[in-house]
């Protein structure tokens, strides 16, 4: 069987680096890089963080990493430190963490629109992370999403609920104008990971603990990075951010699963979508057209129900 051919664009925090950890573990599927964007944290620490994974799990001579957008495309930077840790993989660093000398010399944006070019209709691009350089790539290039294969994302929301701002995830808020070219150029098969949805489908802590205490190299560097998002989770404001029931949220983990397995969707929602770019309360936050007032011919599909089970098979095994 032909392996699946993968590029991700993260802004390495801890659950971007479950979500990459997921794809390096699945069988017959190739990551043909890591391109780095600011987010959780400053891009430097991203690139340093998605170097730490690749290292944890074996791969940092196989896998290119490249360093892009700095900044969202208007308007000044955020973070989610608060969450992620300040370097953005809990601060728990590593003396042996590789350098920043292994990046590669290309930049993130030329090396998406280099590497879909040279894989045309085969690339799934997964998106877990504020899209500032799928946005800069397709201003580039705006024939690039047509050569995608699919377009998976984490971030956006659908019931207005916030974890950034009152209506705002962060990925989307972190960079509004970046999500709305995203959502209204790239014409590709796209899939949503959205905020409230990854809150419905939270894991027990119970699994957890199990997973966790795995007998690896990779579940050992997990339980590191982890730790402080655990604390966080735990807390009183990101119990209200995260809707009702306890359990941990691996969000970007869900884009990843469904580009690694087309089974893992069972229900989705198929609407047009984009982002509101004012509002007092609302800027960052994702519309979804269910009536068609937008007159848009490309819907996205918005998940709803997933396999949970096979979530759960690929979560163990991505710390083996
Ligand atoms: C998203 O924001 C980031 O903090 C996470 O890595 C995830 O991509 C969730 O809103
Ligand atoms: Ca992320």
């Amino acid at each position: 069987m032909m392996s699946k051919k993968l590029l991700v664009d993260v802004d390495c925090g801890v659950d971007d680096a479950q979500a990459i950890m997921l794809a390096l573990a699945a069988p017959r599927v190739k990551v043909l890089g890591v391109t780095c964007v600011h987010g959780n944290t400053a891009v430097e620490h991203v690139c340093r963080n998605a170097l730490r994974v690749l290292q944890a799990c074996n791969k940092l001579k196989e896998i290119p990493v490249f360093k892009g957008a700095s900044k969202p495309l208007v308007g000044s930077r955020i973070n989610a430190g608060h969450f992620h840790g300040q370097d953005g993989l809990g601060d728990a660093p590593d003396p042996n963490a590789p350098g920043l000398d292994l990046l590669q010399k290309e930049n993130a944006v030329s090396a998406m629109i280099r590497i879909i070019n040279e894989n045309p209709g085969e690339v799934s691009l997964v998106a877990t992370a504020p899209l500032t350089n799928l946005a800069l790539a397709v201003r580039m290039e705006p024939s690039l999403p047509s050569k995608l294969r699919g377009l998976y994302i984490m971030g956006g929301n659908t019931e207005s609920r916030g974890n950034t701002s009152v209506c705002g995830e962060f990925n989307f808020t972190a960079d509004p104008e970046a999500a709305y070219i995203v959502l209204n150029e790239y014409q590709c098969p796209t899939y949503l990971a959205c905020w409230e949805f990854t809150c419905h489908n939270k894991l027990s802590w119970e699994f957890c603990d199990t997973w966790l205490a795995q007998d690896s190299h990779k579940a050992r560097f997990m339980s590191q990075i982890f730790q402080h998002s655990i604390e966080a989770a735990k807390t009183e404001r990101f119990q209200k951010e995260c809707v009702a029931g306890a359990g941990f949220i691996s969000c970007d983990s869900y884009a990843m699963a469904a580009a690694l397995d087309d089974s893992f969707i069972i229900e989705s929602d198929c609407y047009p979508v984009s982002v509101e770019l004012t509002g007092t309360h609302t800027r960052g936050m994702m519309v979804v057209d269910t009536v068609g007032f937008l007159k848009k011919t490309h819907k996205a599909f918005i998940m709803k129900k997933v396999d949970l089970e096979r979530f759960k098979q690929m979560m163990m095994a991505a710390l083996k």
